[in-house]
């Protein structure tokens, strides 16, 4: 059987005044049914791009994908006509993005939102509501959108990507403008969704804590590629890239009290800075000379020519 999600060998590029860089490269993984695979990295790694391209729904819509294949149940996307991908946005691909004020139509009640979107054989928007754990979803279905608090309407905005039953639903932290118990309950929620649903979930996060408590595989993003995949236990007991294991020490949530925050020496690279050789390698206390002449493919599971030993 051929997973729910299949992704290969994707380039994509953003403009930039006349110019054009690629924000991903080479960048491919694949999703079973009910699986969820957080994607971690720092701000501009490229989560968001990596996102945006399975729907096609680009900020800028001079960006582009240049190379490489997204399957959705078998069904090739990159290169569909627009038509056909808007048929799917919504309704087989559900989207949660960190804004739900600009998700919600702004002058529809929340549970008229919800209702539209339900499909023949789902719950009704009250029930959905509820589970999505609105306190009093009768309440939260007769408001506006505005009338909500921050974390209702990304509740409310949950129950209706949920309403739609996509068999994928892609979040870009979904939680980050909430305070952090709210988060952590509602990403329980959506991942609880996604294996009680059979739905694929990928969860876009910075936050490399939640990604393992939350998700079935982890994939670390660095510098627009994948540099390592890995199922979450794994990558908790022992990282294997070097990128990684800095991750999991800057942790503050992983790093116990009294002992220093070791946040990650240098900066990435810029958008578009182009070097040869692996792109962490001015950050990477592993790096040698080959590091800096060669780049490092992802082979099962790791982007490293000198990775850290698994331990027996
Ligand atoms: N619409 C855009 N136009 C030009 N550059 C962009 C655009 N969106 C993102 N970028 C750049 O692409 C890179 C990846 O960004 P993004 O995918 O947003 O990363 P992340 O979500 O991991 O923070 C960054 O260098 C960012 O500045
Ligand atoms: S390839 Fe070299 S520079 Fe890159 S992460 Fe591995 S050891 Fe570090
Ligand atoms: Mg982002």
């Amino acid at each position: 059987m051929s997973a729910l999600l299949e992704i290969s060998g994707l380039c994509v590029s953003h403009a930039r005044g006349t110019q054009r860089f690629l924000a991903l490269e080479q960048v491919g993984f694949a999703l079973e049914a009910g699986e969820v695979l957080a994607v971690v990295g720092e701000s501009g790694s490229g989560k968001s791009t990596l996102l945006a391209s399975i729907p096609r729904l680009f900020a800028d819509p001079e960006s582009r994908i240049e190379a490489g294949s997204i399957r959705l149940a078998g069904r090739e996307l990159a290169g569909l006509p627009e038509d056909q991908l808007r048929a799917l946005r919504g309704s087989s691909i559900g989207l949660v993005f960190q804004d739900a004020q600009a998700a919600l139509n702004p002058v529809l009640r929340v549970g008229m939102q919800v209702t539209e979107g339900l499909s023949a054989h789902a719950a009704d928007a009250l029930a959905l509501l509820a589970r999505v754990g609105l306190p009093e979803p009768a309440r939260a279905a007769a408001a506006y959108p505005h009338q909500l608090s921050g974390g209702m309407r990304q509740r409310a905005l949950l129950a209706l990507a949920l309403a739609r039953r996509p068999k994928l639903l892609l979040a870009d932290e979904p939680t980050s403008a909430l305070d952090p118990v709210l988060g952590r309950e509602i990403l329980a929620l959506l991942c609880g969704a996604a294996e009680r649903e059979g739905m694929g979930l990928v969860l876009v996060t910075h936050e490399i804590g939640l990604a393992l408590r939350h998700a079935q595989r982890v994939a670390v993003m660095y510098a627009g590629r994948i540099v390592e995949i890995a199922s979450a236990a794994e990558l908790a007991r022992q990282p294997r890239h070097p990128y990684s294991a800095a991750l999991l020490a800057a942790d503050p949530a992983r790093t116990r009290r009294g002992e220093r925050f070791a946040a990650i020496p240098g900066s990435a690279p810029a958008a578009g800075e182009h070097r040869s050789g692996c792109a962490f390698a001015p950050r990477c206390a592993r790096a040698r000379e080959r590091c800096t002449r060669e780049r490092p493919l992802l082979e099962s599971g790791c982007a490293c020519f000198f990775p850290l030993e698994v331990r027996p």
